[in-house]
Order: C-alpha cells, then structure tokens, then sequence
C-alpha cells in the first residue's frame, strides 16, 4: 500500500495528489479547489470529501491543516477560521470521507517531504524547515526525527506578538516591501533561531523560495540555508508519507 492520498489545506486552496510514499512521485494530476471562506470545519469537510471522491481513492488519507494538531484535534486557528481550535478534525473527516484519516500541521508534513526526498534528504543533526506564505510554519528534526507542532511563527519578535505579523512572505505585500528590506527581517528571525537551536541546516519553503535569487543573497545568517526542493508539492507528499508511517508502519 505505497499510494496514498495526501491533502493540503491553506488559507486559500486545498489541493490534493496520490503520492508513491517510498519515491515521493506523484501520482496523478494535482486537483486543487478553493478553501471556503469563512473557512468553517463543515465546509473545508466537504471539499476534502470531493478530493477523495475526485480521485475515486480508497485507503488511508493523510491531510495537513495550518495549525498545531494533536490526536488528531486541531488545537489553534492563526489563518483560519476560529471554530477549529478544539476541532476533531481526523474524526470530522474521517466521517465526510468513509476513509482513515491522519491530520497533520502543514509545516510539519513539508519538512517530513524534504527530509525524506528533498533539500534535507540523509542530513543529518538539527534540520529546521520555515515555510514562508501567509503564516511561517515551522518543522524541527534531529537526525530525520520530527519535533512536532514548534510553531515558530508564533514566537513574539522585533516587538510583534507572532513574527509572522512581521516577517511572513505575506507581509511583503501587504507592507509593499522590497525583496531586501523582506529578506533582512527574515535575516534576523533567522539569526535569533540559530542562537537558540544553533541548526546544522535551515531549509526555506513557500512561495518565494521559487524566487531564491531575488532575495537569498540578503540572508547573512551563519548556517547552511537552502530552498526547499519540493516547493507546491511537499505538504501533500508529507501529508501522505506521515499516513504511510501511521497506519501502515510496516508497509
Ligand atoms: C500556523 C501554523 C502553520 C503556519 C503555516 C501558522 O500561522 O499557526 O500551524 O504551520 O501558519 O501555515
């Protein structure tokens, strides 16, 4: 049972792939839908169901979703709707799909993607991977082991709450700032990490990482930083190779 459905879901898409959980290859065509907006658990529900029913998939179904999750309750909302703090959401989706269900935090399931088929593949030590769009999501290995849930973005920083108000790829919009005067606050987010972890790798996902040259020359931070190398795709592999591991640990 290597194929597996993964599903990603963002503040502004869902999109969905079968994945081969020992290449990382993709499967099929990526089917993307909209989130819902307001992006309430019922809703986001029925698109995940409409994935599987897309694919005509039977079998273990892994899902990230942008916030801490454990057992399968989402616990936070940054990006989205309140209603999904407390939410069973394995559960919730499990019963709108007819399938096993393993929700997972979006940057964790990226990070486990890079770690097994990309940037941080046979790396070894302390791996942090940021993914870098409308939040900052973070995901922490030592030796291809994950720390789940670290929720970097939501350190406060620079006399912010959550550096994501601050140093999000989003904010480069929304401030209109020049790819500089992003990169360097990033620069410094990066600085504070490696004096606290002092990382053996830092691994930059997200949009902009398919921007690297504009801005990675404004990085001064004292660690090997790379960009991600499975970019649109990670969370969904992730997603899905973290439900190869869950439910078919042998297989
Ligand atoms: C959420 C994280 C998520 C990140 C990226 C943050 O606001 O709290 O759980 O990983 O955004 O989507």
């Amino acid at each position: 049972m290597s194929t597996i459905l993964g599903i990603d879901i963002g503040g502004s898409g869902i999109k969905a792939n079968l994945v081969d959980t020992a290449t990382g290859e993709l499967r099929a065509e990526r089917f993307k839908l909209p989130t819902p907006d307001p992006s309430l658990p019922q809703e986001v529900a029925a698109v995940v169901g409409k994935m599987v029913e897309h694919f005509q998939y039977q079998g273990p179904v892994g899902c990230t979703f942008p916030a801490i999750v454990k057992d399968g309750v989402t616990l936070s909302a940054a990006n989205v709707h309140k209603s999904w703090i407390g939410c069973r959401a394995a559960e919730l989706f499990g019963s709108v799909t007819g399938q096993q269900v393993l929700v997972v935090n979006d940057a964790d399931a990226a990070g486990v993607a890079e770690v097994a088929f990309g940037a941080a593949r046979e790396r070894s030590g302390v791996v942090v991977i940021l993914t870098l769009g409308t939040g900052i999501g973070s995901a922490v290995f030592l030796d291809g082991r994950l720390l789940p849930n670290t929720e970097f973005g939501h350190l406060q920083f620079a006399g912010h709450e959550s550096v994501e108000d601050w140093a999000a790829a989003s904010v480069k919009d929304t401030e209109n700032l020049s790819w500089a005067a992003w990169a360097s606050r990033l620069d410094a987010f990066l600085q504070h990490l490696d004096k606290v972890l002092s990382p053996d790798l830092i691994v930059l996902g997200g949009g902009v990482s398919r921007k690297w040259e504009k801005w990675a020359h404004g990085l001064t931070v004292d660690v090997e930083v790379v960009p991600a190398a499975l970019r649109n795709e990670a969370g969904i592999v992730g997603a899905a190779v973290l439900a190869a591991r869950h439910f078919a640990p042998d297989g």
